[in-house]
C-alpha cells in the first residue's frame, strides 16, 4: 500500500459537534495550530452553516461537510449547488446509485464521499434494519459502486478500511471515524461500536481519521492531537 501524501496536520479530521460558530472558533483557536481540517456536521449545520466555514476556511483550513444527504436525486444536485464556491474539501452523501450520482455531477470540486456504513452500527442494528449478511460485505458493495459512480472516497469504520485499500485499490480515500485512543479517554455513553486506534485505521488503509469526542472531552486536548498524530506517523511508517 502507498499512503498519499497528506500533510500530517490535515491527517485528524477534527468533528465540530458544537451548537454555534463562538463555540466553533474557540475549538479551532485551540487547535489551529495542530488541526487543518475540521468537520461540519448537522449540529452546527443547523446553528447556522456558512459562518462556520467561512470562520475555518479563512483561517486556511480545510473543511468536510458532513451531512449525509440522502434524498430524493434532484434534491440531492441542488443541495451541492448550495454549497458551490465555498471553498468546500469533502462532502458526504448517502444512498443508491441515482443519489450518488446526482451528487457527483454537482460536485464543482467537492470531493465526494460515500456514506457506507454507520460507525455506530454492529452487526445486530444491522439484521434489526433487515440486512442479510455481514457489514464487512455491505460495507465493501458499497464502495465498489460508489467509486465506479465517480465519488472519490468513503466514509468507513478502521475494520472495514483493509479489505477496501485491498481490493479497490490505492486512489479510493478512506476517512474513518469510531476512533478510539487505547487508554486514557473513556467516553460516558459512547455510542459508536465499530471503533479503533488512528494508529490502526491508519495501518489498514484509512487516509484521514475523523475524531470528535476523545478530543473535545479530553483534559488537554492538544495534548491528545499530538499523540494521536504521533500514532498516526508510526502508522504510516509501519511496513514501509
Ligand atoms: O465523537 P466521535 O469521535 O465519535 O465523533 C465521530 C464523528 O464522526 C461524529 O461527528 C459523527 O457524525 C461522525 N461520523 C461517524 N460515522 C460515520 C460518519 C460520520 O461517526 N459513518
Amino acid at each position: 500500500m502507498k499512503h498519499k501524501n497528506i500533510p500530517l496536520k490535515e491527517r485528524i479530521i477534527f468533528a465540530l459537534d458544537v451548537d454555534s460558530k463562538e463555540k466553533a472558533e474557540k475549538w479551532v483557536d485551540c487547535l489551529g495550530d495542530h488541526i487543518k481540517f475540521y468537520k461540519v456536521g448537522l449540529q452546527l449545520f443547523l446553528a447556522g452553516w456558512f459562518p462556520a466555514i467561512k470562520m475555518i476556511t479563512e483561517r486556511g483550513h480545510k473543511v468536510m461537510v458532513d451531512l449525509k444527504f440522502f434524498d430524493v436525486p434532484e434534491t440531492v444536485k441542488l443541495a451541492f449547488r448550495q454549497l458551490r464556491h465555498k471553498n468546500i474539501t469533502f462532502a458526504t452523501v448517502h444512498g443508491n446509485d441515482p443519489i450518488l450520482r446526482a451528487a457527483v455531477e454537482e460536485r464543482n470540486g467537492i470531493k465526494i464521499l460515500a456514506v457506507t456504513v454507520l460507525t455506530s452500527f454492529g452487526e445486530e442494528d444491522m439484521k434489526e434494519m433487515g440486512f442479510a449478511g455481514t457489514i464487512e460485505d455491505l460495507v465493501f458493495i458499497r464502495a465498489k459502486r460508489a467509486l465506479e459512480l465517480g465519488c472519490n472516497g468513503v466514509v468507513s469504520s478502521g475494520l472495514e478500511a483493509s479489505r477496501l485499500r485491498g481490493d479497490l485499490g490505492d486512489n479510493l480515500l478512506i476517512v474513518t471515524p469510531g476512533i478510539r485512543p487505547g487508554k486514557n479517554i473513556e467516553i460516558e455513553e459512547d455510542d459508536q461500536v465499530r471503533i479503533m486506534t488512528a494508529q490502526k485505521a491508519i495501518i489498514n488503509g484509512a487516509d484521514y481519521v475523523v475524531v470528535g469526542r476523545p478530543i473535545s472531552r479530553a483534559k488537554d486536548p492538544v495534548a491528545v492531537v499530538k499523540s494521536m498524530q504521533n500514532e498516526i506517523q508510526k502508522g504510516l511508517t509501519a511496513g514501509n
